[in-house]
């Protein structure tokens, strides 16, 4: 199938400016990163835009490209970071606070870490409770919302930014249904302007993103983009959205386990997922509201992924808990055990352990980097509203409303590299293969 005139890619020429709500843990490692790989100091481990490649026609063609020299995406020179947060550190002070990377390398990087100096933040206490900081502003939530959109103004101009993306970093919000506030960009605005608490500051900074024309990534748990008001803003401006809460850790070990037991229609009787960890993610993360907007999607994965109403027999009995413990002396060293009791032929029982000593931070910067470059081409090949081929980086991917997610890493990665192939008119691959046996 060739798309070719379907698909006109705009060029990647020019500045990239790449806003972040939150210069936390996520974003300073991101940003080191891109400096130090710039510098030569370090590879882009983990990133697929930076290293990865992708086949294209028969597997007897040998034509497998790396994905940055098939598709136009902008060069990490050409990326311009700025952010908001509560507090006033600059991104060197922040990253040495949260304490992810080591001295030695932060050093090499400081001056373009301590350029970054975060803008006034969106805040409300009542969202993230663990937390405060002077560094926010004032007035309602319209004049707030007016004032990030200034914000984009000036660091778009000041910068001679050619395009722009937004993608939220900041801490877990308390978990929050829509309400009639959600429901339309009219009621939403006039909720806005009667700074109705309904309004989650990430909701703000989502509107703010979307009335300048940046695409927005959300890669935390919050609800956000996830109403009719903001899905209906973007589909109507003709700009990308993505999200949420990005799949690293346990959850991303999670979505490698399961699909493999269905595969073999193995059974799960009961699936216990403990944490560790202590960095300010999971101090936010002790307060209970917020735990639980982590809780909804890391619980979700697995009765998405094994379909229990398909397979009574199987997962209908599945006992499926996660816990988070902040743990002050582990730092960003997250440890995450998995207790997994299956089952095979005649019921009998077996066990698996897993123990992951992982580190969140640096499992999340090269998501940053790869979605930032993802949605900055969606948007230059005119692509609208939610895109699902970037599932392959959360945990609770966004669909169109009605539309059960697929969590199946292998299937979205398939999902993104047809997506990608689409874009350039190549065909697409459905591992049938028939052809080699003609
Ligand atoms: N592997 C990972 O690290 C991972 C995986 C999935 C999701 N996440 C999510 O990504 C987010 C960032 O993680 P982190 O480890 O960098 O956390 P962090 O606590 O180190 O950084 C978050 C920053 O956001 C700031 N912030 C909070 N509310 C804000 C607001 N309204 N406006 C501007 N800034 C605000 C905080 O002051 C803090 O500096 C969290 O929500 C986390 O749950 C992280």
């Amino acid at each position: 199938m060739q798309n070719k005139e379907n698909v006109r890619l705009a060029p990647a020429d020019g500045k990239l400016g790449v806003l972040i709500p939150g210069i936390g843990a996520v974003t300073t490692t991101f940003l080191a990163g891109v400096e130090a790989i710039k510098m030569g100091l370090a590879r882009p481990v983990g990133s697929l835009t930076q290293m990865a490649t992708i086949r294209l026609g028969k597997r007897t063609d040998n034509r497998s490209p790396l994905i940055h020299d098939f598709v136009p995406l902008s060069r990490l020179e050409d990326l311009v970071i700025g952010g908001w947060d509560i507090f006033e550190d600059n991104a060197f002070e922040a990253a040495s606070k949260a304490k992810v990377l080591e001295t030695s390398l932060l050093e090499k990087v400081r001056g373009p870490l301590e350029a970054v100096k975060p803008m006034k933040a969106v805040f409300e206490h009542d969202y993230v409770k663990r937390i405060d900081g002077p560094n926010v502003k004032k007035g309602s939530r319209m004049e707030r919302a007016q004032a990030l959109i200034e914000d984009i103004r000036r660091f778009r101009e000041e910068n001679q930014c050619a395009r722009m993306v937004m993608i939220w970093c900041g801490s877990t919000e308390v978990f929050h249904k829509p309400g009639a506030v959600h429901q339309t960009l009219e009621s939403f605005e006039k909720g806005l302007a009667a700074n109705d608490p309904g309004i989650a500051p990430s909701q703000i900074y989502a509107y703010a993103a979307l009335m300048s024309g940046v695409p927005f990534a959300n890669g935390a748990p919050n609800l956000t983009t996830d109403v009719p008001a903001l899905l209906d803003l973007a589909r109507e401006r003709n700009i990308p959205i993505c999200g949420k809460d990005f799949k690293t850790g346990q959850t991303f070990m999670k979505t490698l386990l399961a699909p493999g037991f269905k595969a073999r229609m193995l059974g799960i009787e009961g699936w216990f997922s403990t944490n560790i960890l202590g960095n300010r993610d999971g101090e936010v993360l002790e307060d209970p509201g917020s735990f639980k907007t982590k809780e909804e999607t890391k619980l979700s994965v697995l009765d998405q992924i094994l379909q229990p109403h398909l397979y009574p027999d199987l997962y209908g009995k599945l006992y499926h808990a996660v816990r988070i413990n902040y743990y002050p002396p582990r730092g960003d060293a997250k440890e995450g055990w998995d207790n997994i009791d299956i089952f095979g032929w005649l019921g009998y029982p077996m066990q698996i352990k897993v123990d992951f000593l992982c580190r969140d931070s640096i499992l999340a910067a090269p998501l940053v980097l790869d979605l930032v470059l993802f949605l900055d081409l969606a948007q230059r090949a005119g692509m609208k509203g939610v895109q699902e081929w970037l599932s392959f980086y959360f945990k609770a991917p966004m669909t169109a409303p009605g539309l059960y997610p697929e969590h199946d890493i292998f299937i979205q990665l398939m999902k993104l590299k047809n997506t990608l192939r689409w874009m350039r008119g190549e065909d697409l691959i459905t591992h049938l293969g028939l052809e080699y046996y003609d």
